[in-house]
């Protein structure tokens, strides 16, 4: 048994989300571990276009929180014009260092093509801004609407890796801070 807890944030809002299939799988092995899980399922959230102005808007407090209250944070992204999406653009926006700094973040990546890299390539930059500490293992799922059916992934290997990414998410909830990344130390946010 562990008291770690993995919350996992979803960048797709559609209905039959291949994403939020691939993140429920990483979810399932984290629980396997014994950590007590959460999925942050954007669709449930009134998050308007983060506005610097306002801060805070909409359902944006208990975003923040519920990312806070984990030791290790999933981010899954549907593939969006090679990149990451807009959805979770946004609310990473709301989010910063009280969320991030020092947390473990695990990535998943899903496309209707086959070149999902650039987009964890594009949350990792992210992750690194807010240094957080990102899991070396990333996961990716090419081909979406072939590799799952029925709510499973149904490609072995895809299935191990997206499996290996909830594992790895427990195993290092808790590593021990690292200095701060450079990125982070340079790009400033708003609250700083
Ligand atoms: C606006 C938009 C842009 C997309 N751009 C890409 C892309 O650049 N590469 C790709 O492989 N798939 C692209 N797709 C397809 C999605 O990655 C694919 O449908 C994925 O399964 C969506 O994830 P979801 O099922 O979690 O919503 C795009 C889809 C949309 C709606």
């Amino acid at each position: 048994m562990t008291d770690t807890h993995v919350a996992a944030v979803c960048g797709s809002l559609r209905d039959e989300s291949y994403t939020r299939v691939g993140l429920d799988r990483a979810l399932e092995e984290a629980e396997l571990l014994g950590a007590s899980t959460d999925l942050i399922d954007l669709r449930e959230f009134e998050l308007p276009v983060f506005d610097a102005d306002r801060g805070d808007a909409g359902d944006a407090a208990e975003l923040k929180a519920r990312i806070d209250r984990a030791d290790a944070v999933l981010l899954g992204t549907p593939v969006y014009h090679g990149s990451y999406s807009g959805v979770l653009k946004n609310a990473l926006d709301y989010t910063g260092f009280d969320e991030f700094d020092g947390t473990t973040v695990g990535l998943l990546a899903v496309a209707g093509g086959g070149f999902p890299v650039t987009s964890l390539d594009h949350l990792r930059s992210v992750c690194r801004a807010l240094n957080a500490w990102v899991l070396p293992h990333q996961a990716a799922i090419p081909q979406a609407r072939t590799k799952i059916e029925d709510g499973r992934i149904t490609d072995e290997g895809l299935d191990s890796r997206v499996a290996t990414l909830g594992r790895r998410a427990v195993e290092y909830a808790n590593i021990e801070p690292d200095p701060r990344t450079f990125e982070s130390r340079e790009n400033v946010g708003a609250d700083d």
